[in-house]
């Protein structure tokens, strides 16, 4: 149970015991204080077309450093389709090294989903074209190249893939500027270590950040009237998991969460939102005073299980400046500027949703994620296997009802566990209770120390190799990732 542990003395030569100790960043953390805020920016929309991948020569305030961007800008635009509408793009690549897309959640056919083993090289280009199958909901896209997954994302590469339907529209939802995309990330801004600047650590814990960016913007606000809100939260940081909560603790009323809306909204004190995760909440500032001021952070939490309490604390970022996995960061603060027009109201009943029922499963499989030793990459693996571009691990069925069981052997991190091409709906999780985020459909889970997750997974209906990994990216591109080949 010790694995951990060990490697960290491999690596830094000696014990470390950041938990315990008040880090400088923490005398930062101001809740709505002194930190100097700036406004947050929405991404533009793109429809389709010509996306250029290039790295800019501006300095990004986001970024500290030379964005790589999709569609000259980063966030790279959000795309906004109808479902069963058909989608198309070309990439192409003006950086000096190969890259592709990946739709994350889009039930895209095999040869369109960005596998790694199809990447473009650079000065090249392709098409990418699908009929959107998704049912309403909050999808997005970024690059997966080989290895290079984490540093291509870090950079800048990420953008929105938003899906409308019609059963949406029905329910009236806030709509225009109050449907708000925030994309929440981190990076190492106040280290002042430009680029991604990887450091042994950094695989194990993953690439963390000391500063929160929501949608390429540091220590974000927005400004709202007195309406009700539709925030879409996407983690699209390489390996910080957020556990949300108002300051002032009103509740959280989760509408959606990977693969779209839920049959009726769940309201909880903290959301837990994984790297690739995404969760809808809606907000209603209605009784909020004019010049008043909501802060959204994400708690503390431990490595025990996702009642946050229990085992040890996260392990810390390359230096003392960039905080824990776990620790109280901001995330963004809501100013009430203006009296909105109209109000809203928060639907009672949202989507009928399709349950897919365990007892008709063909198959159960067991994904066990572990942490070897003694080695300083290579590290993580899943059914003690390393990512190999070519090698198929799994063979599925189209279109099949499975049980997937994720067997966490691994008592220091948390594994945000994902699959390509399909989506599944959480089951159990031996650790306890199900979680707000865990309703619905889903295609990445949060799998804490030691746990056991099972998922019910219907299987693409489209033949060809898909992947399955854990989306801390540094574990990914450490090889925490296998080819599921469907039949
Ligand atoms: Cu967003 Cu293979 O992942
Ligand atoms: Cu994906
Ligand atoms: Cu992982």
């Amino acid at each position: 149970m010790s694995t951990r542990r060990e490697f960290l003395k491999t690596v830094v030569g000696g014990g470390i015991a950041l938990s315990a100790v008040k880090l400088p960043w923490l005398a930062g953390c101001s809740h709505g204080g002194t930190t100097e805020r700036q406004p947050l920016v929405i991404p533009d929309e793109f429809a389709g077309g010509m996306l250029v991948a290039s790295v800019l020569s501006a300095t990004s305030s986001g970024l500290g450093t030379q964005p790589w961007t999709l569609g000259g800008r980063t966030p790279a635009p959000t795309i906004r389709v109808r479902k069963a509408d058909m989608f198309s793009t070309q990439l192409v690549n003006n950086l000096a090294e190969p890259t592709n897309i990946h739709w994350h959640g889009v039930l895209v056919p095999a040869d369109m989903d960005g596998h790694p083993k199809e990447p473009v090289a650079a000065g090249g280009s392709r098409m990418f074209s699908y009929q959107v199958q998704n049912r309403a909901g909050t999808y997005w896209y970024h690059p997966h190249p080989h290895q290079a997954t984490g540093k291509q994302v870090y950079l800048g590469m990420a953008g929105f893939f938003i899906v409308n339907d019609s059963e949406e529209q029905a329910l009236g939802l806030p709509a225009g500027a109050f449907d708000v995309p925030l994309l929440i990330q981190d990076r190492r801004l106040a280290s002042g270590s430009p680029g991604y600047a990887f450091q042994p650590m950094d695989i194990p814990n993953g690439y963390l950040g000391d500063t929160i960016t929501v949608n390429g913007v540091p220590n974000a606000y927005f400004e709202v009237a007195t309406g009700l809100y539709r925030f879409r939260l996407l983690n699209g940081a390489n390996a910080r998991i957020f556990r949300l909560q108002f300051a002032d603790g009103r509740p959280l009323v989760v509408i959606a969460t990977d693969g779209g809306l839920l049959e009726a909204p769940v309201t909880t004190d903290s959301l837990w939102l994984g790297p690739g995760e995404r969760a809808e909440i809606l907000v209603d500032f209605s009784k909020d005073p004019i010049g008043s001021s909501l802060l959204l952070h994400s708690i503390e939490f431990g490595m025990g299980g996702p009642t946050g309490g229990g085992g040890h604390a996260g392990h810390g970022g390359s230096t003392s400046t960039v905080p824990p996995q776990g620790a109280d960061v901001d995330i963004i603060r809501f100013d009430v500027k203006r009296a909105a027009a109209s109000g809203g109201s928060i639907p009672t009943k949202l989507a009928t949703l399709e349950k897919l029922d365990p007892g008709t499963a063909s198959k159960t499989r067991t994904f066990e994620l572990a942490m070897r030793q003694g080695v300083t990459t290579g590290l993580h693996t899943i059914n003690n296997l390393l990512f190999d571009l070519a090698r198929m691990d799994e063979q599925l069925a189209a279109q099949a009802i499975e049980i997937w069981e994720f067997k966490s052997l691994d008592d220091g991190n948390i594994h945000p566990m994902h699959v390509h091409g399909m989506q599944f709906q959480v089951i159990s999780r031996s650790s306890g209770p199900l979680n707000a985020n865990d309703m619905g459909w889903k295609d990445t889970v949060l799998v804490f120390p030691m746990e056991t997750v099972r998922v019910v997974a219907r299987v693409s209906s489209y033949p060809g190799m898909y992947l399955l990994h854990c989306h801390t990216l540094e574990h990914e591109d450490d090889g925490m990732m296998i080819n599921l080949q469907v039949t």
